[in-house]
């Protein structure tokens, strides 16, 4: 068949503007944010200033409270998406060092989900496009780069990131005022106010614990609220502790979430434990106190040993032992609400096809130290190396069991392990202290990305894995381990 040159041109320039509309138009943001990482200065304690460094947004494109400032704070915007959302954020890097951030707990592409290998130098900016997939839950972002995770969180480097969707809409669960968020992060500072990361030997072992905790990036808050019902979303930001929350006057605690969203059903318990990079949905009821009480979040009281114990020695480098009882936060009834928010006693449905998976491999994965490094599966991290055992096909379900088999002289710790990527379950939970004082607050029923295995368990969870292929990480989120190299990747493929 003969062409004119003329049809020939049109054919080509045709499949030419074609494909540079696969490429540049296919992703059309409902969202986009510019959002900046900086060095900052704010009032913590009183007197001199913190240096810190910050997290700033700017929303360029779609609702304007997709980001929402959490005042006198170094915390970053909390980042409000909806689930289907397509979204591009402009990360642009004003430190003095390089950095990447990362979107804990999101199921991303390879290129959106902040690998340590796409760090960006000082001045430079990356460009993130994904879809909101997740159900509905509280997630959060920080930086990854390679060996300063544990530094630039303790900066200030954090934020949340809240999904919403239609499911969790219609539950008309308490919202705007009534929903308080509440960011967990212990620091030391020195006697000028500034921030003090201590990084030796014993520190990095065990992790860096503070002397202070600070709720949002504030020592001891008192924050004021009404008469009703609230909805709690509490993060773990910080690089080592584990907290075991309770109420002041003995409340139990009502879960409704964790990690991966709603459970199916609310829970109560008199504690629930949450370990670094864990997040917990809270109900409280506050309608029928009287106006002038108050009640405190506090993390009651566990023994050091049951969650560290390094080289026999207790509690590690410095700072505030594991387990001592910390006022996190007081919630002061200042005024009447006749708003009248009911606990719903379904929040969700599962899809309850993963229990029914069969021949399902299971991989058995050591957590030791060896040479005073805690490793995974007998390795550390290698940038862009991933060994047997690692790869996996898109989609595929696996079981992954961790086994905490501690290291020389005893050194044993609970080691909160993280994939990226999908959101998983807990199959069981077995070995370990069935006394361990952290273990009555573990919630092991829901969705999650971050599991705390504690001292001489083997936790078994089933994984599928996301349908985006490439170079993902897990790793254990005790930042201090993570940067020591208890990190290690994954591949997806085809
Ligand atoms: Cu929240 Cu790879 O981390
Ligand atoms: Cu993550
Ligand atoms: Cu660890």
């Amino acid at each position: 068949m003969m062409q004119t040159r003329r049809e020939i041109l049109k054919a080509i320039g045709l499949a030419f503007v074609a494909s540079a509309t696969q490429r540049a138009g296919a992703f059309v943001p409902d969202v986009e944010i510019a959002l900046t990482a900086a060095p900052a200065e704010l009032v913590i304690l009183p007197g001199a200033p913190t240096e810190v460094w910050r997290f700033t947004g700017r929303v360029l494109k779609g609702p304007a409270n997709s980001l929402q400032a959490i005042p006198n704070s170094y915390l970053g915007p909390t980042i409000r998406l909806a689930r289907g959302q397509n979204v591009r954020i402009r990360f642009s890097n004003r430190l003095p060092d390089p950095s990447i951030v990362h979107w804990h707990g999101l199921d991303v592409p390879e290129s959106a989900d902040g690998h340590p290998r796409l760090a960006i130098s000082s001045g430079a900016d990356y460009v993130y496009d994904f879809q909101v997939t997740n159900r509905a839950g509280t997630y959060w972002y920080h930086p990854h780069p390679h060996m300063q995770t544990g530094p630039q969180v303790y900066r200030g480097l954090a934020g949340l990131l809240i999904v919403s969707d239609e499911e969790e809409g219609a539950l008309a669960l308490p919202s705007g005022a009534a929903e308080l968020t509440c960011v967990l992060q212990d620091r030391r500072f020195d006697a000028r106010n500034q921030f003090v990361y201590p990084t030796g030997m014993m520190d990095m072992e065990t992790g860096v614990l503070g002397d202070r905790v600070l709720v949002n990036g504030q020592v001891r808050p008192t924050w004021a609220v009404a008469t009703q019902a609230y909805r709690l979303r509490v993060l773990n930001g910080s690089n080592a502790r584990i907290y075991k929350l309770g109420w002041s006057d003995g409340t139990p605690i009502t879960i409704l979430g964790s990690q991966g969203g709603l459970l199916e059903r609310p829970m109560t318990q008199p504690f629930v434990t949450i370990a670094p990079g864990q997040r917990v949905d809270v109900w409280l009821d506050l309608s029928r106190r009287t106006i002038g009480t108050s009640v405190e979040l506090r993390s009651v009281p566990f023994a050091a040993a049951d969650v560290t114990m390094a080289m026999g020695m207790m509690g590690g480098g410095g700072g505030l032992p594991q387990g001592a009882a910390i006022s996190l936060l007081t919630l002061r009834v200042g005024s009447q609400s006749t708003s009248a928010a009911r606990l719903p006693e379904r929040l969700s449905t599962f899809d309850r096809s993963w229990q029914a998976a069969t021949g399902v491999p299971v991989r058995r994965i050591p957590l030791a130290a060896q040479m005073m490094n805690w490793t995974i599966d007998g390795r550390s991290f290698e940038m862009d190396a991933v060994a047997a055992g690692e790869t996996v096909t898109a989609g595929s379900t696996h079981h992954w069991e961790f086994v905490n088999a501690g290291g020389p002289m005893g050194m044993q710790m609970a080691h909160p392990i993280h994939l990226h990527g999908r959101q998983f379950r807990v199959v069981s939970r077995t070995g370990g202290n069935p006394a361990n004082s952290v273990r009555d607050g573990l919630i092991d029923a829901g969705w999650t990305d971050t599991v705390l295995v504690l001292p001489h368990e083997t936790v078994r969870v089933q994984v599928t894995f996301s349908g985006h292929t490439g170079l993902f990480l897990y790793h254990c989120h005790i930042l201090e381990h993570e940067d020591m190299g208890m990190m290690r990747n994954f591949r997806i493929t085809h």
